[in-house]
């Protein structure tokens, strides 16, 4: 759709108020003069700090005027206008200025002008809100995004002597789609500051540009971006689970196929502490390589009272813009569990959640984990909910043969010094997070003693330790006989 029409037909409609909220107020008047390029109406902008200046003739002299004043010039000007009152908000406060606007609005004894209203974060009272059509500007779309980004490269030459900026046609093409969502000033500005870092356009600015959108979007903190990148050959096991998300990469980054698949939206990862649930949903970002926001429901619930609603929603429209994604909840078991206490806010918060989850068209790929299932909603287990539930069990021998070769590397240590098997038999029953911890403890117990770390301190630390499988053995029984029937192991 291209806003010149629709505001052309909004004006040739002589729609009386608009209300355009936004904090691109030079795009804003940009598209009016366009869209009002064909026609005789004359166009005005008013702020506090200039007047009221006429826009369509040149040379025409601002005139001083206060936020009364000109609605006393838009009901005196005979000919019919376009007024943009930039910044207006504030005034919206004052009964009189109200009562003169809605005068305009509904033409008692006016002509019939059409006033916008433009400014950030625009609320109308109630009485005007009814009155106003509120229109927004379309955003950029890909090919004006990749004209700004070449556009930004010409520049970036024009100061620097002509230097050509080097632009990988892969990485511009990712660029421009990560920009996708954002103002064209602000896609801008992006593109301007990447490539002012190299002289150049590559891959190596996909997480930069990744970040500038999300710390452009997410003004209210619900969301968190996780930078740290996770490979799936950090996590050991869950060879299952890999390869359902190596299967399906393509077909979520929108790889035709010659059959129509579903692109896969979500996965709920289930199962003991420590097994490697929250490390595994960051590998899946990895794996489908694109960012991960991570949803904190507590911070949703505790922002102002009354406004857990809205936080969820913004986050959600933020998470959309950021597709493609993978939308992380950790522990969602703890943010949608019910209670009676909170005025049915969180049961309300859910209802939402799944509608979104059942009518999302973006590119979100959701990855929630869970620790338990007694406080679990049963309807986000309901079939069609996620594509799959993975069970996440303690890892088997082979696994944790893995684990301490993962986590005795990760610490400069040499695993083939390691009689590995005998340290995974040792080990049966613990969890990743518990092999590393005797990892770590070992080190420690290495190092009161002034020696090299050996087989003996890891022996001994996992002798000494009482896995949570065993203290909890009835929980965790408990919790494999309910994935048995519902869920597939992700080993
Ligand atoms: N399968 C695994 N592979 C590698 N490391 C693991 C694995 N499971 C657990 N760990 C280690 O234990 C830490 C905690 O695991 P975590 O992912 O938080 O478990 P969960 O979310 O299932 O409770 C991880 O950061 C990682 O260092
Ligand atoms: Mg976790």
């Amino acid at each position: 759709m291209n806003e010149h029409h629709d505001l052309a037909a909004l004006i040739r409609a002589d729609t009386p108020l608009l209300a355009i909220d936004t904090h691109e107020e030079l795009e804003v008047i940009a598209s009016f003069q366009r869209a009002l390029a064909q026609s005789l109406r004359p166009l005005y902008a008013w702020s506090i700090t200039t007047g009221l200046k006429r826009l369509d003739m040149e040379e025409s002299a601002p005139k001083p005027m206060s936020s009364g004043e000109v609605l006393d010039a838009i009901r005196d000007m005979r000919q019919k206008a376009v007024f943009l009152l930039l910044d207006y908000t504030p005034f919206l406060r004052y009964v009189v200025t109200l009562r003169q606007l809605r005068e305009i609005a509904i033409r008692q004894g006016v002509a019939a002008h059409t006033v916008a209203l433009v400014g950030a974060n625009l609320e109308l009272p109630k009485e005007l809100e009814a009155l106003a059509v509120r229109f927004s500007l379309s955003l950029p779309n890909e090919a004006e995004l990749d004209k700004i980004v070449r556009e930004e490269a010409l520049n970036y030459s024009r100061e620097h002597s002509g230097r050509r900026v080097q632009i990988h046609a892969q990485a511009l093409k990712a660029v421009v789609r990560n920009l996708k969502g954002l103002a064209g000033s602000d896609a801008r500005r992006i593109a301007r500051r990447i490539i002012a870092t190299d002289g150049m356009i590559t891959d190596a600015d996909l997480p930069a540009v990744a970040k500038a959108k999300f710390e452009l979007l997410n003004k209210a903190g619900v969301l968190s971006f996780e930078y740290e990148p996770i490979a799936f050959h950090d996590v050991a096991g869950l060879r299952r689970l890999k390869r359902w998300i190596e299967q399906r990469r393509a077909v979520f980054m929108g790889e035709q196929t010659t059959v129509p698949l579903d692109p896969p939206k979500g996965i709920l990862l289930l199962g003991v502490q420590g097994t490697g649930k929250s490390l595994a949903a960051k590998a899946v970002a990895g794996g489908f390589q694109v960012p991960l926001l991570r949803l904190d429901m507590a911070s949703i619930y505790n922002k102002y009272h009354g406004e857990t609603e809205k936080n969820l929603r913004e986050s959600l429209v933020n998470a959309e813009v950021m597709a493609p994604c993978v939308l992380w909840i950790d522990e969602i078991e703890k943010a949608f569990a019910t209670s009676d206490s909170d005025g049915g806010t969180s049961q309300r918060i859910l209802g939402y959640f799944l509608t979104w989850m059942a009518e999302r068209k973006s590119k979100i790929f959701l990855v929630a984990t869970a620790n338990a299932i007694d406080k679990l909603p049963p309807e986000l287990l309901r079939k069609g909910r996620f594509d799959e539930i993975f069970f996440v069990d303690l890892p088997a021998a082979d696994v944790r043969t893995e684990l301490f070769r993962l986590h005795l590397a990760k610490r400069n240590l040499k695993p083939e010094e390691f009689d590995l098997e005998a340290l995974s038999e040792v080990s049966a029953g613990f969890s990743g997070a518990e092999i590393e911890q005797g990892v770590v403890s070992a080190l420690y117990a290495a190092h009161g003693e002034g020696a090299r770390l050996d087989q003996r301190h890891l022996i001994e630390e996992l002798r000494h330790t009482r896995p949570l499988s065993v203290v909890m053995a009835e929980k965790v029984a408990q919790l494999r006989a309910w994935a048995a029937e519902r869920t597939v192991p992700a080993d």
